[in-house]
């Protein structure tokens, strides 16, 4: 509801990234910001996905500024001597998916500009998956790309009726695969809408996964699985740094960093930008507990 009133956002969107809870989630608005979030996370021996924020995008030119920005961000990477610590995620909604007849087109074509430049730089891309609706066209756009950047790595989310079947076809060597819950408010015909059933279907999910000849990166906070993956990797005789736990920036540091230091690959997932509105949202709305101490924080800025 919050995340759908103008007047809010409007009102949000005043306030200084610097203070509060949004440099919690999101450590900066520029590329200095985010390359200096980088190296510190590299000093706790940990790795970073960088996400410059924005989606939904039905404006061919603001594409191309996200395509502008994401190349500019990974040249900096390169000089630096950070490409090693970390790798981009793109949304494809922020790089044209959602132009009405041309979306799938330029959404790839730019996508591969992106995996061009993350390929120079010496990284890679990871593409995020976004609402059920563009699932087939995200997935399509990875089987295109994988020709040219097989590093491309891809998101499924546990939530959703169909993943079990998505991670059996792409548990194969070389296929890096993000498994996360999910984070859209999906209709019960797509989606498990009960929390034990997302979290039931992630194991299963994280089963086929850890089974198979790909990479797993396990992406959730929920102890729980954070335990059960661990486990599985046993299982399946795998060893630290053949799969991988990730989390979201400024969400159970302590914890990433003592997976870290027990030898597991760890990487954070770091997003930067101006439009950082839809992904504190997001954030927000999984945890009321969050959403109280910041409707507080916004009261007390009136
Ligand atoms: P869950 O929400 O059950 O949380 C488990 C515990 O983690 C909580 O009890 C709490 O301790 C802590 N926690 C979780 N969220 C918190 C918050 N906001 N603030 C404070 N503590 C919190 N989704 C998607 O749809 N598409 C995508 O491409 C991605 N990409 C992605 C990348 C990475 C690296 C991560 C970690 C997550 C995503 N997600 C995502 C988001 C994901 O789908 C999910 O919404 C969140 O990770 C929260 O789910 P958990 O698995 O952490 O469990």
């Amino acid at each position: 509801m919050l995340s759908r009133s103008q007047q809010v956002k409007d009102l949000v969107t005043r306030l200084p990234v610097s203070g509060g809870i949004v440099s919690r989630y999101v450590p900066g608005e520029r590329i200095s910001e985010v390359i200096g979030a980088v190296r510190s996370l590299a000093e706790d021996g940990l790795t970073a996905s960088i996400d410059f924020l924005g989606e939904d995008t039905t404006d061919e030119e603001q594409a191309e500024a996200t395509v502008l920005a994401y190349l500019e961000l990974l040249e900096a990477l390169h000089a630096e001597g950070l490409a090693r610590q970390a790798e981009v995620s793109l949304k494809l909604s922020a790089v044209g998916q959602a132009l009405p007849e041309v979306g799938a087109k330029v959404s790839l074509e730019n996508a591969r500009r992106i995996a061009r430049a993350a390929r120079f730089a010496g990284t890679a891309v990871t593409l995020d998956m976004e609402d059920h609706t563009t699932t087939d066209q995200t997935l399509e756009t990875l089987r295109e790309l994988r020709k040219d950047y097989p590093e491309t790595g891809a998101v499924l989310q546990s939530y959703l009726r169909r993943t079990e079947d998505d991670c059996r076809a792409l548990a194969y060597e070389g296929s890096r695969v993000r498994l996360c819950k999910g984070a859209y408010n999906e209709p019960g015909t797509q989606a498990f809408t009960d929390r034990h059933e997302v979290d039931k279907s992630y194991v299963r999910c994280l089963k086929i996964l850890m089974a198979g000849q790909g990479y797993p990166m396990v992406a959730t906070h929920d102890p729980r699985l954070v335990k059960i993956a661990g486990a599985l990797a046993t299982r399946f005789g795998r060893v630290q740094g053949s799969y991988e736990f990730q989390m979201l920036y400024g969400i159970r540091s302590e914890e990433q960093k003592r997976l870290a230091a027990s030898g597991e690959q760890v990487r954070v997932y770091v997003p930067y930008g101006h439009q950082w509105y839809g992904y504190l949202m997001r954030r927000l709305a999984e945890r009321p507990a969050n959403l109280t101490f910041f409707l507080r924080s916004l009261l007390s800025q009136k």
